[in-house]
């Protein structure tokens, strides 16, 4: 069996061919407990494997020896491509907006691909922000309260600032993340699902925000969002998908997206 392997600043991603069905399957572990990673893949016994991600070397000091290595962002454009063909959905230019632990943007176009920007606003400040502010760590424990709360006492909105005026923007539009926080904390009345709701908003605010921009400079009209930030994530698609479409363009959410990076690893072995 051929492993294509994502180490990343969060999650180990794993793709590899499913023997009986001959279909592609993929696994996940935490960068944090790297050595249940490699145990799984020293018991799979591979025959070849390609890693790529700023943990590669660390996976390698636990025993795994892989035979290649690919540059995380070419891994990440094939699988990306992959997983497009394999959707039928023939993109030819877009902007792909991965949101892992940092969020890093790349215009991709038939003939290159190349980096265009980021922000270090991703998913690693969902997980610290909420710890911050409500002491929670694990991640679909969080995004599931946040579900239910309400940014209405924290984040200040452009109708706030003009409070019954006309204004000059979409008064729904947020003002400022965070902005109503500091004059209302003597009402003390913000339940945990608030603040981490309030926390997903800002993070998909800014990547939306900063991809769209970047759609804008290269002339493509889409962003294809991916990163396991979206994992069981609603809240953060929604707050990604709202304000691309307001700002212009056309947001798609890939399936399977967080494994893009294993997938290009996976196929650099020749499938
Ligand atoms: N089980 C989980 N444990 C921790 N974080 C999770 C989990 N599931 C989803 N996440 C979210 O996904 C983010 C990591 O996304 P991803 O796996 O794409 O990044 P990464 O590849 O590890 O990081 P990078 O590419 O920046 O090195 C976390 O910061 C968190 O917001
Ligand atoms: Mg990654």
């Amino acid at each position: 069996m051929k492993l294509g392997i994502d180490a990343g600043g969060t999650l180990i991603k794993i793709a590899y061919i499913e023997e009986e069905s001959g279909s592609i399957r993929f696994r996940t572990f935490s960068s944090s407990h790297i050595e249940a990673a490699a145990d799984w893949i020293l018991k799979c016994g591979p025959s070849e494997i390609c890693v790529t991600g700023g943990k590669a070397k660390q996976l390698e000091a636990c025993g795994v020896r892989p035979q290649t290595g690919i540059v995380e962002f070419e891994a990440t454009h094939r699988g990306v491509r992959y997983l497009l063909q394999e959707k039928g959905v023939p993109l030819e230019s877009f902007i792909l907006t991965n949101v892992g632990t940092g969020t890093s943007i790349h215009y991709l176009s038939e003939q290159t691909h190349r980096r265009v920007g980021g922000t270090g606003v991703g998913g690693g400040t969902i997980m610290g922000l909420s710890y911050a502010l409500t002491g929670l760590t694990d991640f679909d424990e969080l995004v599931q309260l946040a579900a239910n709360g309400s940014r209405e006492q924290i984040d200040l909105k452009v109708r706030h600032i003009y409070e019954g005026a006309e204004p000059p923007i979409p008064g729904e539009l947020t003002a400022s993340n965070f902005g109503r926080l500091s004059s209302l904390a003597a009402m003390g009345e913000l339940t945990k699902s608030d603040l981490l709701s309030s926390v997903i908003g800002l993070v998909g605010e800014t990547v939306a925000t900063t991809s769209v921009l970047a759609a804008g400079q290269v002339g493509a009209g889409t962003v294809v969002f991916i990163g396991s930030s979206f994992i069981r994530n609603e809240l953060l698609k929604d707050a990604v998908e709202g304000y691309t479409r307001l700002r212009g363009a056309t947001p798609m959410f890939l399936e399977n997206g967080e494994y893009c990076g294993a997938t290009g690893a996976l196929l650099q072995l020749g499938g």
